[in-house]
């Protein structure tokens, strides 16, 4: 099996300040792989930095075996890679459509009504609101239209920064649900959650952050089933 992202010793955070202190982590093909951790341990900041979108200070990163440490967030998106932020993920004042039109903005117009009507197969409660604003969405809506939005690229690995936070349980299901299905279409996933159970529960592998670094890496279910964890991390937002 290949491995799609492969992080050494990576250190970075928002210009001279330093958040991560030394991540090291790997996403083999068609994993599912959740990071947990404590409010502010430098989650979202690792997205961020394996996107382009803050610093990196030191260490590599490895995409499909192609060192792209530092790289500009639109040549990652070129390789195959996308994300979805944790907030501010889809442009309220545009219709749903024009929404996952500007995530295809780099495409051919066919390949770009292709990957509309994906979308729509996938979440089919967006297809009814395609005219509407995306400020008029329920949360749980402008989840799907910011996930459809980031797989109109026609990404390979998909970068997903707590996409079930403030959500009803029955969309948290559906939408991790979605995700899951994604590594049938051969796409490959690193979450950051902190529903840690129900994302763990369709993982593969898990890291939990701590400090800006990797404190524990386990498989799911050994994360599911250790009682240290489970008290400590898991039980945290049930
Ligand atoms: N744009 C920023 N500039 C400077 N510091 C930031 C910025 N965004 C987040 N931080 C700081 O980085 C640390 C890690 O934040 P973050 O990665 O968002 O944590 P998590 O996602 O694990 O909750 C926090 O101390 C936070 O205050
Ligand atoms: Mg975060």
């Amino acid at each position: 099996m290949s491995t799609v992202l492969e992080v050494t010793g990576l250190e970075g955070g928002y210009g001279y300040v330093q958040i991560l202190n030394g991540i090291d982590l790997h996403v083999d093909e068609g994993e599912f792989v959740t990071i947990i951790g404590p409010n502010g341990c430098g989650k979202s900041t690792f997205l961020k930095v394996l996107f382009g979108l803050a610093t990196r200070h030191k260490g590599t990163v490895l995409h499909n075996s192609a060192d792209v440490s530092g790289w500009r967030t639109d040549r990652l998106v070129d390789r195959g890679i996308a994300y979805v932020p944790q907030v501010d993920n889809v442009f309220p004042s545009l219709s749903v459509r024009e929404n996952l039109q500007m995530g295809g903005i780099r495409l051919a117009a066919k390949k770009l009504t292709a990957c509309i009507e994906r979308a729509c197969r996938m979440f089919p409660d967006l297809e009814p609101r395609m005219n509407d604003l995306a400020a008029a969405l329920s949360g749980g809506e402008r989840q799907m239209l910011a996930i459809s939005r980031a797989l109109i690229s026609d990404p390979t690995f998909l970068l997903l920064d707590e996409p079930t936070a403030a959500l009803s349980p029955k969309y948290q299901q559906q939408i991790l649900a979605n995700i899951d299905e994604l590594r049938t279409q051969g796409i490959s996933v690193l979450l950051v959650e902190q529903n840690a159970r129900l994302s763990l529960a369709r993982s593969d592998r898990g890291y939990i952050f701590s400090g800006g670094k990797v404190v524990y890496t386990g498989s799911a279910k050994s994360m599911l089933n250790d009682p240290d964890i489970g008290d400590y991390f898991l039980g945290l937002h049930q």
